[in-house]
Order: structure tokens, then sequence, then C-alpha cells
């Protein structure tokens, strides 16, 4: 099924279910020691969903399962570390508000070390942050910064929300948009970023990622390409990416940005491989994410 405007989920259900599969990659990637998040395992674990409890129990009918679970589980280390260096940085910069949209499963509130009074601001769909902030807690997680939690959908009024909440318009922020942009419309991708930009004072910073095209979801025909998801199909995962994301065209991240008065810095994915240590793959799943990065960007004057 298409998206639809105001279509919602949980955590085992449409656009939701991303979030825990991203999880089942931390998890993976905790395990190798290859980061440090104790809590993507028990989090998923409490979503319960089969797959991702069959991928955790290394209960996979796959001859490549071995090295696709690597795979994934670099893949997330390489992204895990980008969005927690580029916090780290920001911190040691003195900044002390961060906004994590379309926060997930993502336990940086609670495995990170903020410098005290560090607000930070968690935004995704309500079902998805009431289940985590209940689940943590039961768990007996704590947050290690001032955690504020909004469940809003970020195609609605979320800076009304997030202002509701506390946060301060003239305080330089970090924002994480980790994982989001392919989720939103292309319009609402733009209005993100105003929204952002007007939230922000000069020296605020944001990550997040550029992708040149859809071309990893939607093959040439416009028909869903099988190829680019067949790493989780064969672990089991059936759902279909091409149906959870929003096709056609949209906005160059990075010249917008520019257009805002943003100033970018780029990583390209196999780059990142690299400087991390691991073997770079240039396969056809590869192929399709050519020209991937990972962002960082200071805002450096407003218009
Ligand atoms: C692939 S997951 C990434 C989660 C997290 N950033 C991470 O990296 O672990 C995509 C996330 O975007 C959230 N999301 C997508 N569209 C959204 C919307 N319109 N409003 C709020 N959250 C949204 C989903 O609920 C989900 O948690």
């Amino acid at each position: 099924m298409a998206r639809t405007d105001g279509d919602t989920w949980d955590l085992a259900s449409g656009v939701g279910a991303t979030a825990t599969a991203v999880a089942a990659s931390r998890a993976l990637a905790n395990r190798a020691t290859l980061i440090d998040d104790p809590w993507a395992e028990p989090l998923v674990k409490a979503v319960g969903m089969e797959v991702f409890l069959r991928i955790l129990d290394g209960n996979i009918d796959s001859d490549d399962a071995e090295s696709d679970l690597r795979r994934m589980a670099q893949g997330m280390a390489v992204r895990t570390r980008y969005f927690d260096d580029f916090v780290i940085d920001a911190t040691a910069s003195g900044i002390r508000q961060t906004v994590i949209l379309a926060s997930g499963l993502d336990a940086r509130p609670y495995r990170l070390t903020w410098p005290a009074s560090t607000g930070v601001f968690e935004i995704d769909q309500p079902g998805v942050i009431d289940f985590k902030t209940t689940t943590l807690r039961n768990l007996g997680a704590t947050p290690t910064a001032d955690l504020h939690t909004i469940g809003v959908d970020l195609r609605d009024d979320w800076p009304g929300a997030l202002r509701a909440s506390g946060f301060d318009p003239s305080q330089p922020t970090a924002w994480i948009a980790e994982g989001l942009l392919i989720y939103l419309p292309p319009e609402a991708q733009d209005r993100l970023f105003d929204h952002i930009t007007a939230l922000s004072p000069v020296g605020s910073r944001l990550a997040t990622e550029f992708m040149p095209s859809m071309g990893a979801f939607t093959g040439e025909s416009g028909e869903p390409d099988d190829d680019g998801q067949e790493r989780w199909r064969k672990l089991g995962f059936h759902d279909d990416l091409a149906d959870l994301v929003y096709h056609g065209e949209r906005s160059h991240v990075i010249d917008y940005l520019n257009g805002l008065g943003w100033q970018v810095t780029g990583d390209l994915m196999q780059e990142l491989f690299e400087a991390n240590g691991f073997e770079s793959h240039d396969d056809e799943m590869a192929e399709k994410f050519t020209g991937f990065q990972y962002i960082s960007a200071a805002l450096t004057s407003t218009n």
C-alpha cells in the first residue's frame, strides 16, 4: 500500500518497522563491538517482530547470511559513528540543545555522555515515542541528558509542538535527521529544512543524508526494484520499502541547504567504509548508493 497523508504507524508496522530494522542492525553492530548501544537489542526484542527476533537469534535461512549480517552491522556502525561524532563535536563546541528528528529507537539520549544541562528533544510519531520511552524506563534506562519527548507527525506543525515542550530557538542547536528524508513527501522535506532554519540562530548545526536519487528504491521502469531490498528480503523482511518512501522529484539537499545559509560538508558512504577500516564493495547494491553521502552543515548566515 502506498503512503497516504496522515498515515500513522507503530514500531511493528509501516514506516515504524524501518526504525526497528535499523535498531536490529545496531544490535548486530553492538554485538560485534563496533558501536556501544546496549539498548538496541532489548528494544528490538520488546517490539517483538518475528523477523528481527529470528535475525538476532541467527535463525536465518540464507546461504549468505553471515556476510549479509556482517555488512549490515558494518554499514550501521559507519552511520552510528558518523552521527555520534556529529553530536560529540557539537557539544564540545558549546552547543547545549539537540533535536533528534524521527528518533525511532535511537538511544542517544540514554547512551551518550552529554554536558550538564544539555536539552535533548526527540520527535517521532506518538506510537513510536511512547513505546520507546516506556520500554526504556521499564528496562531501567535513565536519560543522560535533559530529555523532552514529542509525539508529533513531521508533516504537521512540529515546530509548535517543539516550542511548547521548552525548546529555545534563540540557542544554537544541533539537529539530527537520520534515516528520515525518504519517508517525507518532497515538499515536506523542503518545509522541514525551512522550519529548522527558522528555529536556528547562526552557529547551529545539522546532520542528515544526501541521496542523489531514489533509484535504490525504484527501478528505471518506475517499478519497485527488488535488488535494493534484496538483503532484507533474504533475511525475511518482506515489507516493500518502495511503498514506504515517497517517490518523485525532490530538492537536492545540499543545494537547498546552501540556499538557506548552511555551509555543508559531505562524506561519501564508500569512503567512510574505508575510513572505518571496513571492506568497501562495488557490487550492484553499492552501485545503487553511488553518491550517497552523510552530510553535516553549519548555519553561517540567515536570509
Ligand atoms: C529508518 S527509521 C530511522 C529512525 C532513527 N532515526 C534511527 O536512525 O534509528 C525512520 C523513522 O522516521 C520516522 N518518521 C518517518 N516519517 C515521519 C513523520 N512524518 N513524522 C514523524 N516521524 C516520522 C519513523 O517513525 C521512524 O522512526
